[in-house]
C-alpha cells in the first residue's frame, strides 16, 4: 500500500469524499488542509480569522501560513502512518515543502469537467461537526439536513456559491494545475476520471493504491 498519497483536482472534484473513504476503509490518516481553515475560521482562532479573507473570494491563503499548519500536523504523526493529503499541496511552494518532509508515492489527480463541478459544488453540504460532505441528489444524507454520521444540522459552505466557485476554479487553474505535471515529471502522477459512481471511482482509487 502506498504511504503518502496526495490527491490533486478542481474544487468538486471529490477529493474530500474519496480520501474520507481511504481513510475509513484503509486506514488513512486523511489530512485536509479545508477542514483544518474552516475549523479554524468556526474557533476563531488567529489562523482561522487571517484565512477567512482569503476563503470567502476564493482565493488562496498564503503558502507560509499553509506550510507552517500542515508541517505541524506531519511532525505530531507517529512515524510510517499512511497518509492521505486531501488539498495540500496546492502551489509548487508547498509541493517543493512536503517533498523536503516525507516521500510522496503517488499523486492522485480527480479529472472532472467544469460543468459537472458547479453542480456538485453548489449542491453540496457539509457537516461542520465531523466534516462529512453530501450532495443532495448524488449523495443524500438519510434524514434531509441532518448528517448520517453525527446528527449535526448541515450547512452550505459559504465558498459554495457559484460566484465563489468561479473564482477558485480560476485560482486551481493559476495555481494548483502546474502540480500535475510537476509530479508527472517526478514519475508518481496517476489520472483517474472522478465521474460516475462514487463507489465504482472508489475502487479505481484503491487500484491505484494498493
Ligand atoms: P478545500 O476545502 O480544500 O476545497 P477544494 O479543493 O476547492 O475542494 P472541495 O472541498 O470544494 O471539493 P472536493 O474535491 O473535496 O470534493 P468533494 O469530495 O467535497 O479548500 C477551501 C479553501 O481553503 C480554498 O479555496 C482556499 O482558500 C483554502 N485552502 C485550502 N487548502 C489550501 C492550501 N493548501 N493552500 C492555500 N489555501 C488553501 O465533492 C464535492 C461534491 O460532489 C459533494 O457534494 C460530493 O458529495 C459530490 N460528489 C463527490 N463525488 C461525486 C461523484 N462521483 N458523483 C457525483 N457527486 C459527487
Amino acid at each position: 500500500m502506498k504511504t503518502n498519497i496526495v490527491l490533486l483536482g478542481p474544487p468538486g472534484s471529490g477529493k474530500g469524499t474519496q480520501g474520507e473513504m481511504l481513510s475509513r476503509e484503509l486506514g488513512y490518516v486523511r489530512l485536509s488542509t479545508g477542514d483544518m481553515l474552516r475549523e479554524a475560521k468556526r474557533d476563531g482562532t488567529p489562523l482561522g480569522l487571517q484565512a477567512k479573507e482569503y476563503m470567502d473570494c476564493g482565493a488562496l491563503v498564503p503558502n507560509e501560513l499553509i506550510i507552517d499548519l500542515m508541517m505541524e500536523r506531519i511532525e505530531e504523526l507517529g512515524e510510517g502512518a499512511p497518509v492521505v493529503f486531501d488539498g495540500f499541496p496546492r502551489t509548487v511552494e508547498q509541493a517543493d515543502a512536503l517533498g523536503d518532509e516525507v516521500d510522496v508515492d503517488l499523486a492522485l489527480n480527480l479529472d472532472v469537467d467544469d460543468a459537472e463541478l458547479v453542480n456538485r459544488v453548489t449542491r453540496r453540504r457539509s457537516c461542520p461537526k465531523c466534516n462529512a460532505v453530501y450532495h443532495l441528489d448524488f449523495n443524500p444524507p438519510a434524514k434531509p439536513d441532518a448528517c448520517d454520521k453525527c446528527g449535526s444540522a448541515l450547512y452550505q459552505r459559504d465558498d459554495d456559491k457559484e460566484a465563489t466557485f468561479v473564482n477558485r476554479l480560476a485560482t486551481y487553474r493559476e495555481n494548483t494545475l502546474p502540480l500535475i505535471e510537476y509530479y508527472e515529471r517526478r514519475g508518481n502522477l496517476r489520472t483517474i476520471k472522478g465521474t460516475g459512481d462514487i463507489g465504482e471511482i472508489f475502487e479505481k482509487v484503491k487500484d491505484a493504491v494498493l
